[in-house]
């Protein structure tokens, strides 16, 4: 088969490597039919994510049909729809058992792209079927699905969740990029009274009102703590989001929350950010930190039933898998292409 194999950083390339096969009775093999590039795998891309070895093949997230099962797997057979999470789990250890999945110590969490195989390729080879992969209802498309291999459960879980989203409450969102976009979207299913997103980029923050943001802050131009504080009788925002990833926008949420409010960071951070204690003391502010677990897939995939949650619309480019060299430039070019969401399909 065909795989998009990581060399080590800044390289990569669409290779032929021996097809994926069952080797413990707990796997299965998928067929990827539709697949899709995370600013993650930049990060891995870029050498920020030492632990991935060169000859991984890259990718997280996928829908794809079961070509073969392990002895072991009872509740998947070859045909099945699934939707391949970027988080596994091996359903035994005492976190899976709590449906923390994204903490696993038995194999599973983020392992592929990651610690084993990803999903960028013709084929997988993917453990704990039975525990980690969705079944796809038939009325259900793969584009309507992909996204709750990642974006969406994050931005729901550490954004919305932690964040503890309320009917009425001010949300203010930092960082307007797919998971700030997800955080929107998932917000809204609590109807909170104004959803406030800031970022650098206009071309971003026009999408956050596309996605149902009700107000937009170029914080490059624009004071965003005044902005925030003028929207809230001085208060500020009952809930803030980190979703970027920097010290200054992670500080940023500690100052537009309010007292007694919920910072929730969902962004990925590679350098120290400041807590400031010295003023936050007094504010019974709630920080929450998280890696995705995914134990809200089912509740996600519910709401695409009912018609609730749409997020095929995060597909701005489609790109045949062979061309993925090709998805990997127009996605890392973001700013100039306006890449949210790649599909890549069969
Ligand atoms: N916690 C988890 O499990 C988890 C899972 C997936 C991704 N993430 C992380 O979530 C973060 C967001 O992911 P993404 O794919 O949306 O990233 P992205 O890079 O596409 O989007 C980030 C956005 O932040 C904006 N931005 C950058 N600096 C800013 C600043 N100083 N002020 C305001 N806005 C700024 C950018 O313009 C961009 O629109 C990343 O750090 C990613 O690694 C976390
Ligand atoms: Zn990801
Ligand atoms: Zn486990």
């Amino acid at each position: 088969m065909k795989a998009l194999i990581y060399h080590g950083p800044g390289q990569r390339s669409w290779d032929e490597v021996p097809d994926p096969v069952i080797v413990d009775p707990t796997d299965a093999v998928v067929r990827i039919d539709s697949s899709t590039i995370c600013g993650t795998d930049l990060h891995i891309l870029k050498g920020d994510v030492p632990e991935v070895k060169p000859g991984t093949i890259l990718g997280h997230e996928a829908v794809g049909t079961v070509t073969a099962v392990g002895a072991a797997v009872t509740t998947l057979a070859e045909g099945d729809r699934v939707l391949v999470s970027c988080i596994s789990s091996c359903g035994r250890c005492r976190f899976c058992k709590e449906a923390r999945y994204g903490l696993c110590t038995g194999g599973g969490g983020w392992v592929f792209g990651h610690l084993i195989d990803g999903l960028q390729a013709e084929y997988a080879r993917v453990p704990f079927a039975d525990t980690s992969v969705y079944k796809v209802p038939d009325e259900l498309s793969d584009e309507q699905v992909l996204f709750l291999a990642d974006i969406l459960p994050t931005a729901f879980e550490c954004g919305v969740l932690n964040g503890r989203v309320e009917p009425g409450d001010t949300v203010a969102i930092v960082g307007a990029g797919p998971i700030g976009l997800a955080a929107i979207m998932t917000a809204k299913l609590f109807t909170p009274g104004k959803i406030v997103a800031i970022d650098l980029a206009d071309a971003r923050l026009d999408k956050a009102l596309e996605f149902g943001a009700d107000v937009v802050i170029n914080n490059g131009r624009e004071d965003a703590l005044a902005r925030v504080l003028e929207l809230t009788d001085g208060l500020g925002a009952d809930v803030a989001i980190e979703a970027v990833g920097v010290a200054d926008t992670f500080e940023m949420c500690t100052r537009l929350v309010r007292p007694g409010g919920h910072v929730a960071n969902v962004g990925v951070h590679g350098k120290p950010a400041m807590l400031h204690l010295e003023d936050l003391w007094t504010r019974n502010v709630t920080i929450t930190t998280g890696l995705v677990d995914t134990w809200s897939t089912p509740t996600l995939l519910k709401l695409l039933r009912t018609g609730q949650l749409a997020p095929q619309k995060f597909i701005t480019h489609r790109f045949a898998l062979d061309r993925v060299i090709d998805a990997y430039d127009v996605f890392s070019r973001a700013g100039d292409t306006g890449a949210l969401k790649i599909l890549l399909h069969k």
